[in-house]
């Protein structure tokens, strides 16, 4: 498989918890490799840019609210596969529906508090990568 970078949020929920090392702890235990990471509080703009795509949905507002809310850890992870390996590790959206083991399942609080955020696919993980990072910032 071919090795992938792939596009991590660690939202305000987790900080606010100091969960930063744990989840960190998920990624790399999964064979994931942090190679650019920085702690930022997201602009209201910053946060309807990236999330633009779900601007029609009742949740919308209060997404943006939750997102800039607290500091949020933007991370690029790579390795094989990382785009649907790091889907697959996160769980799924609503923690109630996701797998023993997966972060959401252990550490996130509901299904708009949920603790991580990862590309669903290569083309929004280079859009989504390049928000918020430099070429020279990732560093594998
Ligand atoms: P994320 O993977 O960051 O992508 C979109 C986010 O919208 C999603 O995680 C959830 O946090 C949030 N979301 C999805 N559905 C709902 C909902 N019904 N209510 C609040 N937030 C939601």
């Amino acid at each position: 498989m071919a090795i992938e970078r792939t596009f991590s949020i660690i939202k305000p929920d987790a900080t606010a918890r100091n969960l930063t090392g744990a989840v960190n702890a998920i990624i790399e235990k999964a064979g994931l490799r942090i190679v650019a990471q920085k702690r930022i509080l997201m602009t209201r703009g910053q946060a309807e840019t990236f999330y633009a795509v779900h601007k029609a949905r009742p949740f919308f507002g209060e997404l943006v609210d939750f997102m800039t809310s607290g500091p949020v850890v933007v991370q690029v992870l790579e390795g094989e596969g990382a785009i649907l390996k790091y889907r697959d590790v996160m769980g799924a959206t609503d923690p109630s529906k996701a797998a023993e083991g997966t972060i959401r399942k252990v550490h996130a609080k509901s299904i708009g508090e949920n603790s991580v955020h990862g590309s669903d696919a290569a083309e929004t993980a280079a859009i989504e990568i390049a928000q918020f990072f430099a070429g020279n910032e990732i560093v594998g």
